[in-house]
């Protein structure tokens, strides 16, 4: 069947990477290319090279053998926010609105779709292009899995795999050495990674956003598994956790980058503090982009062509404004207004929380 309404497809990946962007980008391009005679326009470097004009069309070539590899072969960034994008200016950096520039590069490479494959920044900044008139359909990405209207995002299943592997590696050095082992994970505001991760991984003690801690839980923990057993402890903690009485750790913050805040720092914050008031030896690892890199997992392979297939419907059948999701077992859509209107937090009564709990994991907070 060959399309009669729309042409020539665009596809961008926005914010950071995640394994699976290529699994997408295959999943896209293959039935669109095959089955309804589209032509694919890559744009590079995701916002930004949108606000500077940079794309190339996508071949055959461009796609062939992509589906395991991580990355992207488009190219990201999380710097190019259109409605906020930092211009150099007479005085510095000058946070100026480009989304005329995005408008017209559409409208002169005569796209009639574009699909955007990223998380909550890019959902957002989809939904203002849409309102401008772009004919958008979305993609959710990211491996922080914080976005409500799907029950999974791509790249959390691999970012999962990576941090519980890095746990069970943790345990028998800890247990050499009679240690505590602090690992700070990734997830921005949500803990999914931390509580996975961790669950997985059999940490004694889980510290996440949703759940703020307080010190002396944890020291009573790490104390008590010292006169026990091998007498080491692992201690699994989101970068965005924090304890009762103190704020968030940042890293940096950047005007430039969609979301200005860079989390980093809280994992050798709680080390530190458990060697001060405890005297055990204890040594952090920090995760970090690790959990990012390489190859996707087969779930996220999966998930992500499943993503780029309904995506080229959706487009092909024009329903734009709308963003694939994964509900139970079955990929559906929801409208990207729905899909940017609430984060999706671990629930702190959940079963996913009662149930690490049964199993003896402290969350700092008893
Ligand atoms: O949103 C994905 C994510 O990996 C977060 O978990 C993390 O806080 C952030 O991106 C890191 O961003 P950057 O690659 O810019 O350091």
């Amino acid at each position: 069947m060959i399309n009669k309404k729309i042409k020539r497809l665009g596809i961008l990946t926005g914010g950071g990477d995640c394994p699976g962007l290529n699994a997408v980008i295959r999943g896209v391009a293959k039935p669109a290319m095959n089955d309804h005679g589209l032509t694919i326009v890559g744009i590079e470097d995701g916002f930004e090279g949108f606000v500077e004009g940079r794309m190339r069309e996508i071949s055959r070539d461009d796609i062939a053998g992509i589906i395991g590899e991580g990355g992207t072969i488009l190219g990201t960034s999380n710097k190019g926010d259109p409605f906020h994008y930092p211009s150099e200016g007479m005085n510095g950096v000058e946070i100026v609105d480009a989304s005329q520039r995005v408008l017209k590069h559409y409208k002169g490479w005569g796209l009639d779709a574009l699909i955007t494959i990223g998380g909550d920044g890019t959902m957002h900044i989809s939904n203002k292009l849409g309102d401008l008139g772009m004919n958008i359909v979305g993609v959710p990405k990211t491996i922080d899995n914080d976005l409500e209207a799907t029950d999974q995002t791509f790249g959390f299943d691999t970012a999962l795999s990576i941090a519980t592997e890095a746990i069970d590696r943790l345990h028998t050095t800890a247990s050499a050495h009679h240690r505590v082992m602090v690992i700070e994970v990734m997830g921005r505001y949500a803990g999914w990674i931390a509580l996975e991760a961790g669950l997985a991984g059999g940490a004694d003690i889980i510290l996440m956003p949703e759940i703020a801690f307080n010190w002396e839980s944890v020291m009573r923990r790490v104390i008590e598994r010292s006169t026990r057993g091998n007498r080491y402890s692992i201690v699994c903690i989101a970068e965005g956790a924090k304890a009762a009485d103190e704020e968030i750790v940042i890293r940096e913050t950047d005007v430039k980058r969609t979301d200005p805040i860079r989390f980093g720092g809280i994992g050798e914050h709680v080390g530190r503090r458990i060697t001060q008031e405890t005297g055990l030896e204890t040594r952090t690892t920090i995760l970090g982009h690790l959990q990012r890199g390489g190859s996707p997992t087969a779930y996220d392979r999966v998930l992500a062509t499943r993503y780029g297939t309904k995506a080229v419907q959706l487009a092909v059948n024009g329903e734009f404004g709308r963003m694939v999701s994964l509900r139970g077992l079955n990929v559906t859509s929801v409208t990207i207004k729905e899909a940017i209107s609430k984060q999706r937090l671990v629930p702190v009564d959940g079963e996913i929380i009662n149930t690490a709990r049964a199993v003896g994991t402290s969350f700092g907070d008893e």
